[in-house]
């Protein structure tokens, strides 16, 4: 199973299929347009679920949500030296940056399945968007395993805010879904995302040769057992709008 790390993929081939078919002429804008108002769909009821700590909410981004994301990206994720995803995505050039981000996560909602999905939420912090904390499974009903993947504008480091929202979405897969297994993995140099599943209870499940940037490098697969979770579980995490989204996840 891919973490949601490697999932960036997607959007970026997209990207590059539609600039080949055009000639290789589509310049992008980082320009912001105010067109739109941030709405979204009624018909679609994950857009109502949120899953709030003391501290965040996670919340499946919008328009308006996305557009944040992505100001926050162009910010910086992370020391250019290092690279803490599996596809390299913020290597691609800055200016193509906004639109693969919009592919992506418009891509991870026209493609969400009970099978197969995998959802980028957006993490408020005090009503503004700090980073992004993803969750996905293939399968779920019948394997009740998830995978998570995240990441933070490179300011909001260090504070915590990294396990709390890792906290938030596992409360949400064991206590809500009702998964027995959470996986995730990060490089063998990424000792912040090591440190903060180390802290969550996940234990070591392996060592995968992959290839970054151009390089075979280790990664460390993480594995969070249901019973690992209760370990740490805690009775300060709410979730709201599930009921309507039930069905969407395959649950009765
Ligand atoms: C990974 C990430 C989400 C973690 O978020 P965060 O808010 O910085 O994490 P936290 O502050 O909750 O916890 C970080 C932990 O790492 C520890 N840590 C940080 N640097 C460390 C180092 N060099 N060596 C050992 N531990 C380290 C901290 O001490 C802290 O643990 P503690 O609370 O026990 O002291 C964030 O660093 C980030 O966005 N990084 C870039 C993107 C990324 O790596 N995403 C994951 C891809 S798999």
């Amino acid at each position: 199973m891919e973490t949601i790390c490697s999932a960036f993929r997607y959007a970026a081939i997209t990207l590059r299929a539609r600039c080949r078919r055009v000639g290789g002429e589509t310049r992008l804008t980082t320009t912001p347009i105010e067109r739109h108002d941030g709405g979204m769909s009624r018909h679609w009821a994950l857009y109502d679920l949120r899953i709030r700590t003391p501290w965040l909410e996670l919340r499946v981004p919008n328009e308006r949500l996305i557009d944040d994301i992505i100001d926050v990206a162009l910010v910086g994720i992370h020391d250019p030296a290092t690279m803490p995803f599996e596809f390299a995505w913020t290597d691609e050039p800055r200016d193509e940056l906004p639109l693969n981000t919009l592919q992506f996560y418009w891509g991870q909602l026209a493609a969400f399945a009970v099978d197969d999905w995998h959802l980028g939420m957006a993490v408020l912090v005090d009503g503004q968007v700090v980073g992004v904390q993803g969750i996905g499974a293939k399968h779920f009903p019948l394997r009740r395993e998830v995978s998570t993947g995240s990441w933070l504008g490179l300011r909001h480091h260090g504070q915590g805010i990294g396990t709390e929202m890792r906290s938030a979405v596992l409360h949400f897969a064991f206590e809500t879904l009702g998964a027995e297994y959470a996986i995730s993995g990060a490089w063998a140099d990424n000792a912040p995302s090591l440190a903060v599943s180390r802290k969550l209870g996940y234990r070591e499940n392996g060592v995968t040769r992959k290839v970054r940037r151009g390089q075979v490098d280790e990664q460390i697969e993480l594995r969070l057992s249901r019973s690992a979770w209760e370990e740490h579980r805690r009775d300060d995490i709410e979730i709201d709008g599930f009921a309507r989204c039930r069905s969407s996840f395959g649950l009765d």
